[in-house]
């Protein structure tokens, strides 16, 4: 499979990973390379949150990269999750986002699964007046649904198809596993899904999610504010598998006093304009971390973002649905412990981080800007020192 993707068509350049080759995000080779090595590969990801299936028979629907998975909640109280594709000629099983039911029907030819994925019934199994029918040989164990490894971190569920992932936990390891634990610290409640169409593709924004540059410089909301900037504390942290990154701001601390903060700025066109809010009672931040972090993003490879902007705590899934489409889902939570303050705090919050539309925008142009010269010079990393975070 190495060799696939290295040969003829795509040459690492000699400079290593510091410059990526515009085909990187855009060839279709390594797209598909992509869905079977990655995506079906050894890695972990993120399926649902455990509430979303409170009982028996509850189900939601969702992917491994382009690949249809359903996930369940079992008679036995376990969550579960297999392929959507019908055992019998592949039809998706499951139709719907989400629902309840007692077994899995197929709307096809009714072949019928438990919820754990076992193959049930098949019509007409016995054929008609000795006639038709499955052979004597056929055994029902031998036809369910493919069954994916599950485990969960907290709430948040996790699905792979391969038997080679390590276990879940030292997947995501102790250094982000705390980081993400810092914010998941009580039992979620949804407030609000949303998803939208990126035209591009996914590892644009995976990769938009990482770079501590661009934060504060086009996200002029949360400089203008003094949500965040560079020049306040903060950090990044890397999985000791190398996956994964949170990237934080301690934003109630600065590391130079606000002209010299200002100063720096000076070139950003909010600040130029010197915009303030008439009513600075819009930004307010319950304390609910202990920790003086404002905000922290983080990622676990190869698609999942946990998103605490202030107090908007928010999920994001980063789907692949071509070389050059990506679906992005938002599920914003709070905690069932939530009073109506804390409630209407996260909206607010939530609101104001629509900002994260402007990154998606920005992947947008990226693939505008790469678009002509797609064997041209490779696209150069960089990363600001200083205070990362993302949005
Ligand atoms: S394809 Fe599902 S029962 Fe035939
Ligand atoms: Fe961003």
């Amino acid at each position: 499979m190495q060799q696939e993707i290295a040969q003829p068509t795509l040459k690492w350049p000699a400079e290593g990973n510091a410059r990526v080759p515009y085909r990187m995000f855009s060839d279709p080779e390594v797209y598909r390379a992509e869905l079977t090595r990655i995506f079906l590969g050894p890695t972990w990801q993120y399926l649902a949150l455990a509430g979303e299936l409170p009982q028996a028979g509850d189900y939601l629907t969702t992917f491994l990269g382009e690949t249809p998975v359903i996930v369940t909640r079992g008679h036995d109280g376990e969550i579960h999750a297999m392929l959507n594709r019908c055992a019998h000629r592949g039809n998706l099983v499951c139709l719907k986002r989400r629902g309840h039911a007692d077994n899995l029907t197929c709307v096809y030819h009714a072949w019928r699964y438990d919820l754990e994925g076992n193959l049930d019934s098949v019509a007409f199994r016995r054929g008609i007046a000795g006639k038709g029918g499955m052979p004597a040989s056929f055994r029902l164990e031998e036809h369910g649904l493919k069954k994916l490894r599950v485990d969960t971190f907290g709430d948040l569920v996790f699905g792979t198809l391969s038997p080679e992932a390590p276990p879940l936990a030292s997947y995501i390891g102790n250094l982000i596993g705390s980081r993400i634990h810092r914010v998941m610290h009580g039992k979620p409640k949804i407030l609000g899904t949303t998803s939208q169409i990126l035209h591009n593709n996914w590892k644009l924004y995976f990769e938009n999610v990482r770079d501590t540059y661009h934060a504060t410089l086009l996200h002029a909301f949360f400089t203008t504010f003094r949500i965040s900037r560079l020049t306040s504390e903060g950090g990044v942290d890397i999985a000791e598998n190398g996956a994964h990154h949170a990237s934080y701001t301690r934003n109630k601390i600065d590391r130079v006093d606000q002209a010299t903060s200002d100063q720096l700025y000076a070139g950003i066109p909010s600040l130029r304009e010197n915009f303030r809010l008439a009513d600075p009672s819009f930004l307010p931040m319950a304390e609910e971390f202990g920790d003086d972090t404002t905000t922290q993003i983080l990622s676990l490879f190869p698609n999942f973002v946990l998103q605490q902007i202030q107090n908007s705590i928010a999920l994001r899934l980063v789907l692949p649905k071509g070389p050059d489409k990506t679906e992005l889902q938002w599920t914003y939570i709070g905690f069932e412990e939530d009073d109506a303050d804390m409630t209407a705090l996260r909206l607010a919050s939530s609101a104001r981080s629509t900002a994260p539309r402007r990154s998606a925008r920005c992947s947008k142009w990226a693939v505008s800007g790469m678009s002509p010269k797609p064997t041209g010079r490779p696209r150069l990393r960089s990363a600001a020192s200083g205070t990362p975070i993302d949005h």
